[in-house]
Order: C-alpha cells, then sequence, then structure tokens
C-alpha cells in the first residue's frame, strides 16, 4: 500500500504557520464539535514554534483541549531543551491541558517511557492530531537508530510511548528521549508534517521514496500509512 501524501509549499515560515495552525485550529474544533473534546500531539524542537504562537491565538474552548508532546527530551521541566516547557508556555495560559511525557521520579530511560506510556493509556485515543518535525538526520518524534529504534517502529500496537536512547546522541539536543511509538502516531485521525528548508525537503522525500526499508526513521515511520499525510514545506 502506497501512503497518501500531499505536500503544501510556502513562500516563507511564516506564511506555513498561519496556514498550518489554522488547518490545527480546523482539527481542534472538529473534535471539539463531535466529541466534547480535544487531544493532540505536537511536534518538539524549534521549526513549529511560529505554528504555535499563531495557534494560540484561535477563539477556541482551550479548556476541552488536551496537549501532549510527540516527543520529549529526558531533561527537567524549565530546560531550555524541553519540548513540554516551550509548548505549556504558549498553551497553558490559553487554559488548555498540558501533559508532560517526562516525570522527574522516572530512574532511567526504559522507566521514563513506561510511564509515559501508563499516562497515554488514561488519555481520550486517538489522537485527532499528531504533527511531527522531522530532524536533518531524517528522525522525527524522538524515532532514532539505536537500540530502541525496533521496539518504537515495530512494537506492540497497544504501546503508545516508549524511552529512546538514540546512537548516536543527536548534537543538538544529546540526551535519552521519550517518544510516541510508530503505532501511536500512525492511529491519529491526522497527521501532519511541517518543516523548512531545502535540506530537511529532500531528506523527506529520499525518505518517502525508499519506504519501509528507508535509512531515514521518518521514512519507516510513513510508509504504509492508512490515513493521508499533509506536508507543510516553506523555504
Ligand atoms: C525533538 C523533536 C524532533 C523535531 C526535529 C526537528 O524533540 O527532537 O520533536 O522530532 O521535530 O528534531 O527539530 P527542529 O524543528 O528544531 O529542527
Amino acid at each position: 500500500m502506497t501512503t497518501e501524501i500531499e505536500w503544501w509549499d510556502y513562500e516563507g515560515a511564516d506564511e506555513m504557520a498561519e496556514a498550518v495552525a489554522g488547518d490545527i485550529g480546523f482539527i481542534i474544533e472538529s473534535a471539539i464539535d463531535a466529541r466534547g473534546a480535544a487531544v493532540i500531539a505536537l511536534a518538539g524542537g524549534k521549526t513549529p514554534l511560529p505554528i504555535y504562537e499563531k495557534l494560540a491565538k484561535a477563539k477556541i474552548d482551550w479548556k476541552r483541549v488536551t496537549i501532549i508532546p510527540g516527543d520529549d527530551r529526558i531533561v527537567p521541566l524549565g530546560d531550555p531543551l524541553s519540548n513540554v516547557t516551550a509548548i505549556g508556555k504558549i498553551f497553558i495560559p490559553k487554559g488548555a491541558r498540558v501533559l508532560p511525557l517526562v516525570s522527574d521520579k522516572a530512574p532511567d530511560y526504559k522507566a521514563a517511557g513506561r510511564s509515559a506510556d501508563a499516562l497515554l493509556q488514561d488519555v481520550h485515543w486517538p489522537l485527532d492530531l499528531c504533527l511531527l518535525g522531522v530532524g536533518g538526520d531524517g528522525h522525527c518524534a524522538s524515532i532514532f537508530p539505536g537500540p530502541d529504534f525496533d521496539e518504537a517502529l515495530n512494537g506492540p500496537k497497544e504501546r503508545r510511548a516508549l524511552g529512546v536512547m538514540p546512537d548516536p546522541l543527536p548534537p543538538e539536543a544529546p540526551v535519552a528521549r521519550v517518544t510516541l511509538s510508530r503505532a501511536a502516531i500512525v492511529s491519529a485521525r491526522a497527521l501532519m508534517i511541517a518543516i523548512t528548508g531545502e535540506a530537511k525537503k529532500e531528506v523527506l522525500e529520499a525518505a518517502i521514496e525508499q519506504g519501509a526499508s528507508s535509512s531515514y526513521p521518518v521514512g519507516r515511520v510513513l510508509a504504509d500509512v492508512e490515513l493521508p499525510v499533509d506536508i507543510h514545506w516553506a523555504a
């Protein structure tokens, strides 16, 4: 089965942020209309922050919205590398419920993954949206080559999150992670990717082309996905 992918190209990051924020706002409102609440996973990293700033301005009943980071670095809350801290700063003042995947009580990264999974078992499922970013090395969420790669991609369907020790550690954030599993990502009702720059576009195109045997994690995540995937790209 070939994944159905639609590319949306924009002149610049600001135009992309406006459009993607509009799309996410629509998904949230539709979920609230249909089910009384919305649960979304947002990408970490720097690229999506302008999207979130715009989204937070939307007139949404934020009290009905639960947000989780699609992955996080295992660092204390407030650390500059913490995805939930960046997301929380924007959406907690709006009244949204922002759930951290990383708890400071876990003794090691595997245990951190297990407690994130337990937390997500109590969240309304499936996700209404999973927004992913892509790293220059082709990772998405925190699905990286290393000892946990196979579990992240091919673990049991019920497993929503797990701990990951990337090997090699990514230089921009060289720490262990907690991530949504591929099964959790592809079970979402909507799947979107937002990236900027030629280099990431080339990586993502190659990853999609390579599919299930891709050397890039994102290629493996997207291969044979049953729902359509929207990819938003700005130069
Ligand atoms: C993370 C991410 C990750 C991110 C990419 C791109 O925590 O590392 O969620 O998957 O989307 O690394 O990050 P940038 O947008 O900062 O390049």
